[in-house]
């Protein structure tokens, strides 16, 4: 029996709720102020086999509804962060950030980063540079918000560099937790030889949504993804003792997300680890192998820990 308690829609007691249909059905049973954090990456409108190619007026309102929605489900002290890329036609690019900016100004939400995710792989252009970036919009409600830089500090290039003068000579120059990640992030993308490749064609790294999860919010907050594939931002959610909410309207997505929430319960799957180096040459040459997650479910444990000096 599953040690997470899962549910099929909205309920305040469930560690995770994969609901099975459209974003905003999802959206109307949350209530007003309850989760902490979005991260989601919408339809890009390109026709993939999930999405019927809308007229971009058409496209925007569609978004407009559902940030609408997500901007009333959020927490004061909450974070937004909208993963999208281009919008292509006749070879001619959109960016989708740039498309929907004025969405979330309209709502007041302050940007705190514009993320730029660099990844080695994709398409490879001939009549133009081939994109080998995205970008995660990261806006918070008020000014007053979340965002635990120690967790997600990344180690320092030169660690033991030291003041060679003045008042601190001798002492270590850098954090000795780490640097700042920056707002450039080198991140493998899900593509057909990464450990966490499923059917979809263009999942979350889990790694990716877990620097946000953790730096953004706190263990027992929720976490939602209005559109939410296979479930990597469930998975990246509660790995770390986070609730999950999610909505997807392809019946096939929603049940591999249960299955990798499953294998995840069971220690059984496998997930490039965040502190993993891009140019890593794998376990064969002495690198860091590929981990097997456990979830620890349920979350009362996690709070008794979290109590206990946890975290
Ligand atoms: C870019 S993918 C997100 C993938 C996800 N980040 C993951 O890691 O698997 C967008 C997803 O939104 C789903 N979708 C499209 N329209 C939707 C809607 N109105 N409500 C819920 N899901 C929707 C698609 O089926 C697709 O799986």
């Amino acid at each position: 029996m599953s040690k997470l308690s899962m549910a099929k829609k909205f309920n305040n007691q469930a560690d995770v709720v994969l609901y099975e249909g459209n974003a905003l059905d999802l959206l109307a049973q949350i209530p007003d102020g309850l989760i902490k954090l979005v991260v989601t990456s919408p339809p890009y409108n390109l026709g993939k086999p999930y999405e019927t190619r809308l007229d971009i007026a058409e496209y925007i309102e569609q978004q407009s509804l559902v940030i609408d929605e997500c901007f009333r489900v959020l927490h004061e002290n909450g974070s937004i962060c909208w993963q999208v890329g281009n919008y292509v036609k006749n070879g001619e690019i959109i960016p989708i950030d740039i498309m929907l900016f004025p969405i979330f100004q309209r709502l007041g939400l302050h940007l705190r980063n514009r993320i730029v995710w660099q990844f080695g792989h994709g398409l490879h252009a001939s009549k133009r540079f081939s994109g080998r970036y995205e970008v995660i919009l990261w806006f918070t409600k008020s000014n007053e918000y979340t965002f635990n830089l120690d967790a997600i500090r990344v180690p320092q290039k030169y660690p033991n560099k030291k003041y060679f003068k003045g008042s601190k000579k001798g002492e270590l120059s850098g954090n000795p937790l780490g640097k700042n990640p920056s707002d450039v992030w080198e991140i493998p993308n899900v593509k057909a030889n990464h450990v966490e490749k499923t059917d979809h064609p263009c999942q979350f790294p889990v790694e990716l949504v877990e620097r946000l999860v953790v730096s953004m919010t706190n263990p027992s907050d929720w976490v939602l993804d209005p559109f939410m594939g296979v479930g990597s931002a469930a998975i990246a959610s509660l790995m770390h003792g986070r609730k999950s909410i999610g909505a997807e309207i392809v019946p096939e997505y929603v049940y591999i997300a249960k299955e990798r929430i499953k294998a995840a319960e069971e220690g059984k799957l496998r997930i490039r680890p965040m502190e993993r180096p891009v140019y890593d040459p794998g376990i064969k040459n002495g690198g860091i192998p590929p981990k097997e997650v456990k979830i620890d479910g349920p979350l009362q444990q996690t709070l008794l820990e979290q109590k206990e000096g946890y975290e």
